[in-house]
């Protein structure tokens, strides 16, 4: 198994990011609903915010469309005013959790402890992690991405079992592709999920079973995510923008489908 790539089902992961109020955010999921099929090889996963988890986790029901959220605090219970506990999500039925998003760096200054101390915090209550990792436009121009990536992956693993590794996806999201049309080279992204793949065997001496999942995300659309799940290191995509457009994340849905 060393040093090969396993390939497995594709994964289609939206993240509404800060959008749609609890009606809008049904009037799209009535939509999508009946335009994915009942029985998908890829894996589709809606990231909503935690006001619209119960919801979409109504409108979802008995499809295959699973529900994650895009945030959890570290701590379980008690005086944290405005945080949600891994607990609480996954009292909801929640079964994914982005955790570590540049916007989360950036806006909250999150850091590498904080998020490494998330990723502890959502196994212990059975979530997958979505771990995301990527460099800057400065750091991508001094040519930093694999030292950026390398500190992110390890602290991100701190602690972390090796048989805890399958409920973790690293997101490569290269912070000046999202939201900006640029997506990354897609050979550079394939490059990086490689990389990734191998920074976590080597931190694991290689005693995986198999290789961690890794997503593309940064400016995904139906037009581009062919190419970029046709990279043998891709396992996926974590969708922004795209994923707010019902025709369009359907569109993407089939194409991985295809690609299968
Ligand atoms: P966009 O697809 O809008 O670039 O966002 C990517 C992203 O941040 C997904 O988490």
């Amino acid at each position: 198994m060393h040093g090969e790539v396993v390939s497995r089902k594709k994964i289609i992961a939206g993240n509404w990011k800060m959008n749609f109020t609890s009606q809008e955010a049904e009037v799209f999921l009535k939509k999508l609903v009946p335009l994915v099929k009942a029985n998908m090889n890829s894996e589709i996963i809606l990231c909503v915010p935690f006001v619209d988890i119960e919801l979409a986790k109504r409108e979802t029901t008995g499809t295959n469309i699973k529900i994650g959220a895009q945030n959890c605090y570290f701590e379980k219970s008690g005086a944290f005013t405005g945080e949600i506990s891994a607990e609480m999500l996954r009292s909801l039925g929640v079964e994914y959790v982005i955790l570590g998003h540049s916007e989360r760096r950036t806006y909250f200054l999150e850091n590498d402890k904080i998020i490494n101390k998330k990723v502890k915090a959502a196994l212990d209550e059975n979530l997958k992690a979505i771990v995301c990792v990527g460099e800057t436009a400065q750091q991508k121009e001094w040519l930093e991405t694999n030292e950026v990536v390398f500190s992110q992956v390890s602290a991100a693993l701190q602690g972390i079992k090796a048989e805890d590794l399958k409920n973790i996806i690293f997101a490569y999201e290269p912070m000046w592709s999202i939201g900006t049309g640029k997506t990354a080279n897609f050979e550079i992204a394939r490059r990086v999920c490689a990389y990734i793949k191998k920074i976590v065997k080597n931190l694991y001496e290689e005693q995986l079973p198999s290789d961690i999942a890794t997503l593309y995300g940064g400016s995904v659309n139906a037009k581009n995510v062919k190419q970029i799940l046709s990279k043998d290191t891709i396992d996926g995509s974590l969708i922004g923008g795209a994923s707010l457009d019902v025709e369009e994340f359907s569109e993407i849905i089939n194409i991985a489908e295809a690609i299968l």
